[in-house]
């Protein structure tokens, strides 16, 4: 009988991709899936670092999971390059495996069950990345059947200056551009209609291997044959130029959210950031935008409490939030995270402080997305259909090109399809439609 697996996902888009490739790697290797951790002989935790409540949340879960006493343990991703062979020795692991090395996890884990092999596969060298295009692993069906997470670039050296992802996943590495088209290519033979593009900057993609610039190779992925949308992210104001919104509006494929994290509404905050962007740079973003792409969503990123902020500063968060109304944001306190250059920084604000300028910030910017939502009232959007709405019994769920949840009458023959729907209702943070002509 076949050895089960069981995947658990921390953290952002790119670790979802990593978990994608582990699966697959793990069923090349002899593997089947679990229902879920009880009756699985082998648990994957794709761990992330970020903060160190993602941390301490990954490390609580992984310690309930050792109830299953049977299974090997394998903790992945960016807490397992971080943290490495301490995992093993205190016995949370018996196996760790970096961000570089999911797309091998398979063999690596089969060695482990036969008492062969390291416990430890922490290298972060170039030839590490075998296997990230691999043609069999574009045919897969995962968790959204038509859809696949591309990761074009891995790590980051921006050294944004609160910032674990540099250390962790190492430095900006373009795959090559070609590898990318010809895989796309075999997702959508496979069946796929969507894809997103991954990196933590996608829009230096190239300017490490002196490949293609980022609009050029989005402008070939949405000129795909069959396929219906391409969604892009992380996108950092420091690289955003007008040759992107230009191919975005030429294209009807590609997604019409950009997720653009500010940080900070405060100049001096960015610049101890070392974001290399200011506040006059972000809005003549947006500006540009709402020119060039007709009907579009902004997300951000938002984190307040960084050491040295002020009142001032964080008014300045507050202030920028009511002017650029973003459709949504993710909003944080701040981690201070040990290796990064803000570690050394000196605090002036306790943790509960931090929460209570968050906690002020996100309900600000809640009323705003809501008030964004119901602006879509009586708009016709297009939208692709996932699957079955979980709530809704008889309808269907899927995402519109503004990236907002919407739901809609449909059948199972709708999944993976583009629908044309007219909003009526928001509930929550969902659209409810009618499908129109
Ligand atoms: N690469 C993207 C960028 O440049 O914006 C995002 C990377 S990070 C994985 C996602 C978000 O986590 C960041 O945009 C930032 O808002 C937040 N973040 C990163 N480090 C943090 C820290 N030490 N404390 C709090 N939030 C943090
Ligand atoms: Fe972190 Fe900055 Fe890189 Fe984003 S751009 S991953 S925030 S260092
Ligand atoms: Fe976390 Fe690593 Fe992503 S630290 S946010 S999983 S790159």
């Amino acid at each position: 009988m076949k050895k089960r697996f069981h995947i658990e996902t921390f953290g952002c888009q790119m670790n979802k991709g990593d978990s994608d490739l582990m699966a697959h790697s793990l069923e090349t290797a002899g593997f089947e899936r679990a229902q879920g951790i009880d009756d699985a002989d082998v648990l994957v935790f794709n761990t992330c670092s970020v903060r160190s409540h993602a941390e301490e949340r990954a490390l609580a879960r992984i310690r309930s999971a050792r109830r299953n006493a049977r299974a090997l343990v394998a903790v992945a991703g960016c807490m397992a390059q971080r943290l490495g062979d301490a995992l093993v020795a205190d016995g949370t692991a018996d196996l760790v495996v970096g961000p570089y090395q999911s797309p091998r996890i398979g063999p690596v884990v089969a060695a482990r069950i036969e008492g062969r092999g390291e416990r430890a596969y922490l290298s972060q060298a170039p030839e590490d990345f075998a296997g990230r295009l691999d043609p069999a692993a574009a045919a897969r069906r995962d968790e959204i059947p038509f859809h696949k997470w591309v990761t074009i670039t891995h790590g980051c050296c921006n050294f944004c200056s609160y910032c674990i992802v540099p250390y962790v996943r190492g430095k900006l590495i373009s795959f090559p551009s070609d590898a990318i088209v010809r895989y796309v290519e075999q997702c959508v033979e496979g069946g796929a209609t969507e894809i997103s593009l991954l990196g933590q900057n996608v829009n230096q993609y190239g300017m490490d291997s002196g490949d293609i610039p980022f609009h050029r190779l989005l402008e070939r992925v949405a000129g795909v044959e069959g396929i219906l949308r391409v969604n892009f992210l992380t996108s950092h104001p420091m690289d955003f130029h007008d040759d992107i919104v230009r191919v975005a509006a030429d294209h009807g494929t590609i997604s019409r959210s950009v997720h653009l994290p500010l940080q900070s509404g405060s100049d001096r905050m960015l610049a101890l950031m070392n974001r290399k962007y200011t506040m006059a740079r972000y809005a003549e973003i947006l500006e540009h935008l709402d020119r060039a792409l007709p009907d579009h969503a902004v997300s951000t990123d938002l984190i307040v409490g960084f050491p040295g902020e002020t009142d001032d500063d964080y008014r300045l968060t507050l202030d920028a939030v009511r002017r650029f109304r973003f459709d949504e944001a993710f909003m944080y306190a701040y981690s201070p995270r040990e290796g990064t250059p803000s570690f050394t920084m000196k605090e002036d604000l306790d943790r509960a402080h931090k929460l209570e300028r968050l906690r002020r910030l996100i309900d600000i910017q809640r009323a705003i997305s809501r008030e964004k939502l119901l602006a879509r009232i009586d708009r016709s959007e297009e939208l692709i259909v996932e699957g079955r709405s979980r709530r809704s019994p008889g309808e269907y769920r899927g995402r519109t090109y503004l990236n907002h949840p919407a739901v809609l009458p449909g059948g199972p023959g709708d999944v993976g399809r583009k629908v044309r729907i007219v909003i009526k209702e928001v509930r929550g943070s969902t659209l409810y439609g009618e499908r129109s002509v």
